[in-house]
This record gives structure tokens, C-alpha cells and sequence, in this order.
């Protein structure tokens, strides 16, 4: 429970806090110079708790944004916001400003469901559809009818195959079993499933957690190559991935953003006593 904290944190009481106000100013620029969605003073509830407090946030266009801290912080509650993933969350409310190119994602009128197509997601533990390595990438493609014959659908597998970098490991065993790949394959296989249908942001949500160093290292490469057409948020519990992959670091601390910048910066010269403490290992 926060109570009494020292002003010098910046931090509020937490009288404040149960009232859910706005959290403690963000340190740092949370815009991004050319951004691919907007988020300002987001508050996420589960029921009467607030697990997000006020917090204001961009994607850049072809940056890779990371989100870090504490396990319990609020990291994926506020990445899943991001394509309304919440909503079948039961009692989870969304409230502040998210726009994706302008649009709010959360207007009456929009549609979730291709909503989730332009904004896509990777999941901690690969999840491949009990389906052949291709009708897994195939699958997005086919509901969204960005297809209009099995000729381009075979394209538009292989090109999203390759662009997860996994289209020679499995090009010719296409109608074999996606879960029968190995764990970094099949978490590339969910990667290209995501892409195939031709997302402007993809989020992860500590997408190398299952994952051994060698195939924790590809998908990293991977990331950074994806990051040329799409837009990237990631959740990391590793600071050294977040070091690797990621332009800009954004620390989380309690559902408030503590601070947001260059990630070179954030981990080397971090600004708010709370980013210095996590990134030093002193509490986490
Ligand atoms: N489905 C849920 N229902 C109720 N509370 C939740 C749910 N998911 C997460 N929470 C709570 O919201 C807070 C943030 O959790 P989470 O977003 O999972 O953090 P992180 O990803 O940083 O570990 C925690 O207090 C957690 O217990
Ligand atoms: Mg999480």
C-alpha cells in the first residue's frame, strides 16, 4: 500500500491515489516526434481498483517503445488498452484518451475486432492454433478477406513467413502442426500470424520470457528489423532486453509512469529516484 510518500518522489498520497485522480507528472517527453497512437491520461479499473493511473504516453512510427518495472505494476494492463483487449476482461474499464492515426479506440461506433488486426499482439507464452504452420498464418488473412484467391493467400503466407524470419525453417512442412515447431519457432510463427494481416502496431507482452537465449536472441534481431514497417510496443521483465531492443523506455511504477525517455538515457542517467532504484537492482 502507498501511503505517506516523500514529496520529493513527486509521489501522492494514498488518499489521492484511491480517488483516482491523475498520478504523479510522467518525468520526461512521453510524446514521440511522429506518432502512430496518442494516449493521454489513461485510467484503467478492475472494478473499484485502479490499476492505471492518468497515464499519458506515445508510439512512435517505427520505434520500438519498451515498458518496464515491477511484476505487478501494470504493464500489461496498460499494453492490452492498447487494442481493447481489456474489454473481455469483466469489469475492466478504460477511461482518458487513446487514438490510433487520429481515431479513438475507444468511440461507441469502432469495431474491436479489426481494431485488434491493426494493432496486433504477442503473447508471453507462444500460442500457436492447433492448426498446420500455414492456416496459422493463413487464418487472420481469411477472416479479414485481405485475399482474393488461395494463389495470393500462398503469397501473402510466404511473405509473412519470411518476414518472421522463419519462412526457410519451415517452408517445407507448411501443412505440419504449428505446435510441433520449437518454442522460438512457434513464437515467430505467432509473430507472422500477427503480421499477416498487416498491423501499424504490434505489441508484446514479454514475448521472450519462454524462450532460450539462442531463440530469445533471434527474436530480439527480429524485432529490430520489424520495426522498418511497424510500430512497436514491448512489455520486458529484462532490462537488458528492453537496453537492446527498444528507442525509448517507459518505467512503470504502481499503475503511475514514472518516466519516459531515450532508453540509453533512462538507463543510464534515469531522473526520478524510483527509475534509478529498479534499474540498479534495488528493488524489483
Ligand atoms: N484480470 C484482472 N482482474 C483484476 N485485477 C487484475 C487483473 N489483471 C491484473 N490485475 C491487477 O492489476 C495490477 C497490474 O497488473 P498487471 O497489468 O498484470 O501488471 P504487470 O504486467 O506489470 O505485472 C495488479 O495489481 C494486478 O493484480
Ligand atoms: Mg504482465
Amino acid at each position: 500500500m502507498v501511503e505517506a510518500i516523500d514529496k520529493a518522489t513527486g509521489a501522492m498520497s494514498s488518499a489521492e491515489l484511491a480517488g483516482g485522480q491523475h498520478s504523479r507528472a510522467t518525468v520526461g517527453d512521453f510524446t514521440a516526434a511522429d506518432p502512430r497512437m496518442v494516449c493521454r491520461d489513461v485510467d484503467v479499473w478492475y472494478g473499484s481498483k485502479q490499476a492505471i493511473h492518468g497515464v499519458s504516453l506515445d508510439i512512435g512510427k517505427n520505434e520500438v517503445v519498451s515498458m518496464i518495472g515491477p511484476s505487478g505494476c501494470g504493464k500489461s494492463t496498460f499494453l492490452r488498452s492498447l487494442n481493447r483487449m481489456n474489454d473481455t476482461i469483466v469489469g475492466c474499464r478504460v477511461t482518458g484518451s487513446i487514438q490510433l492515426d487520429g481515431q479513438e479506440i475507444y468511440d461507441k461506433g469502432l469495431d474491436p475486432v479489426p481494431l485488434r488486426a491493426r494493432v496486433g499482439m504477442v503473447f508471453q507464452k507462444p500460442n500457436p492454433f492447433p492448426k498446420s504452420i500455414y492456416e496459422n498464418v493463413a487464418y487472420g488473412p481469411r477472416i479479414h478477406g485481405l485475399t482474393n484467391n488461395k494463389a495470393e493467400l500462398d503469397e501473402l503466407v510466404e511473405a509473412s513467413l519470411q518476414k518472421a524470419g522463419l519462412w526457410n525453417e519451415v517452408k517445407d512442412r507448411l501443412d505440419q502442426p504449428g505446435t510441433g515447431l520449437s518454442g522460438g519457432q512457434q513464437q515467430r510463427l505467432c509473430i507472422a500470424r500477427t503480421i499477416a494481416v498487416s498491423p501499424e502496431v504490434i505489441l508484446m507482452d514479454e514475448p521472450c520470457s519462454a524462450l532460450d537465449p539462442i531463440a530469445t536472441a533471434i527474436v530480439e534481431e527480429l524485432i529490430d528489423e520489424l520495426r522498418q514497417n511497424f510500430s512497436i510496443a514491448i512489455v520486458t521483465h529484462s532490462m537488458q532486453q528492453a537496453a537492446r531492443v527498444s528507442q525509448r523506455t517507459a518505467y512503470f511504477h504502481l499503475g503511475d509512469l514514472i518516466e519516459v525517455g531515450e532508453t540509453n538515457h533512462i538507463f543510464t542517467n534515469p531522473q526520478h529516484k524510483l527509475t534509478e532504484d529498479y534499474i540498479t537492482g534495488r528493488f524489483g
